[in-house]
């Protein structure tokens, strides 16, 4: 555990470090993509899905789906070009915080998850949640003028976003049923739209969560967890002083990682210790490659009061709502404490795999909502001691560790 005076110390750090990126954004042109093509990045790291997608042999449409409280979000639905005929029914892939469709790429063909997917043929269709820059549109809410768009944590991703993209896939493809496969917030949104959306989970055959993120009293990251409970302290002076969204491309601290990590000398040793620093160190797993592409993507924005609602579930025990306060509380939910989630109502097959040496979900985490769930088909650890959080997403040896199983459980809910 940090001491006091750490935690206060980094806060403090922390809040310089937005208020001067947030500062210089407004005198930063954005770099563009000519001017990155110039100075030598990875053409990956800044193509957008459909692009990168395209070059390496996939068609991917674009989609937008609207949610009920008006947001709208980009989906890109992705096939290999070479495949004759689809699987049924379709599969959805979805990020975690802070991150975007384009995660699935970034470890390239051969270990990126959306590549390995498509290329057993299934219908992909890759989401985006709201906040990101593939989710930053609104049907009557501009994102860079009104603070209400910016009002969202996991609670309304999980109500909104999670069925509306279900709801698009099924109307899109005539299908009644589709598989889901979600990595850690994009996991834990589903298990929100379970517990608060009666109906919404038997439209899944099957959830696989990789290292599904939903009560974390045991995160073991430091810096994550100064970085969200420093957040969830200062949210009011934060939201009102005009920092509603957070970490997002384009921000200083994004393109500033961008540019160090776009250097084949810098990447592999500064980039890496990044992700070390973040999650857990892991030599060799991301590849070099990788390693100068996904800073390009990450961190994709989030809102601070998401943010927040990391800070408040570092300090609790429970999978719960957002905690405004007793009096708030009882103004919004009619009661002092926030409810937790209904954990037996999801009631669809689920698959959970993760690392044990994973510090943003933490195994003992992992297990708690294990036991809770009625309907566990298998809860395994991957079968590397050093798997830690990002790898599910980054690591080049997601081939051979995660892909076969993640595969078996959808062809087993699949038909040609
Ligand atoms: C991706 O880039 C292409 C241009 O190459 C553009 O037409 C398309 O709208 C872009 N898609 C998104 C989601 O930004
Ligand atoms: C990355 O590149 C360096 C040389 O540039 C090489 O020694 C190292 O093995 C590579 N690492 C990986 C994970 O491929
Ligand atoms: C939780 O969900 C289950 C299954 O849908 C339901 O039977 C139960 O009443 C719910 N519990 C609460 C406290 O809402």
């Amino acid at each position: 555990m940090a001491s006091k005076a750490n935690v206060t110390f980094n806060v403090l750090l922390l809040s310089v470090a937005i208020i001067v990126g947030n500062v210089i954004r407004l005198k930063v042109i954005p770099i563009n993509n000519e001017v990155k093509r110039y100075l030598g990045y990875h053409e990956d790291s800044y193509l957008n899905f459909t692009e990168i997608s395209a070059k390496y042999g996939y068609i991917s449409e674009e989609h937008t789906v609207t949610t009920e409280d008006g947001y709208m979000l980009t989906i890109f639905r992705m096939r290999k070009r070479s495949c004759r005929q689809f699987k049924r029914p379709p599969v959805i892939l979805m990020h975690g915080l802070l991150q975007s469709a384009d995660v699935w790429l970034d470890a390239g063909p051969n270990a990126g998850l959306a590549y390995l997917i498509a290329d057993e043929c299934h219908d992909l269709w890759v989401g985006n949640q709201r906040g990101n820059y593939y989710g930053r549109r609104h049907a009557r809410l501009d994102p860079d003028r009104d603070p209400k768009f910016w009002k969202f944590c996991v609670d309304e991703i999980g109500h909104y976003d999670i069925p509306a993209t279900i709801d698009y896939v099924l109307k899109n493809t005539g299908e009644k049923k589709l598989n889901y496969v979600g990595f850690s917030q994009g996991a834990g949104t589903f298990l929100i739209m379970c517990s608060e959306r009666p109906g919404y989970c038997d439209k899944a055959n099957i959830l696989i969560g990789l290292a599904p993120a939903a009560r974390q009293t045991h995160t073991r990251s430091v810096p994550f967890r100064a970085l969200t409970e420093g957040i969830s302290k200062l949210e009011g002076v934060l939201f009102s002083t005009g920092f509603h969204e957070l970490f997002y491309k384009g921000a200083i601290e994004q393109e500033f990682f961008s540019f160090l990590c776009k250097f084949r000398a810098t990447s592999e040793a500064l980039c890496n210790a990044i992700i070390a620093a973040i999650d857990a160190f892991h030599p060799g797993s991301v590849g070099n490659e990788t390693l100068r592409v996904l800073y390009g993507h990450f961190p994709a924005g989030t809102s601070t009061h998401n943010m927040a609602r990391y800070g408040q579930s570092m300090q609790s025990r429970k999978f719960q709502k957002f905690d405004y306060g007793k009096e708030r509380n009882l103004e919004i939910y009619g009661a002092e404490q926030p409810a937790s989630y209904n954990l037996t109502a999801v009631t669809v097959p689920v698959v959970v795999l993760y690392g044990r040496n994973d510090r943003l979900v933490d195994t003992r985490d992992v297990f708690w909502l294990v036991k809770r769930l009625p309907n566990v088909l298998e809860a395994s650890e991957v079968a590397d001691p050093l798997w830690n959080h990002l790898d599910g997403t980054y690591s080049q040896f997601n081939k051979r560790l995660i892909f076969p199983q993640l595969n078996q459980y959808l062809l087993q809910y699949s038909e040609v």
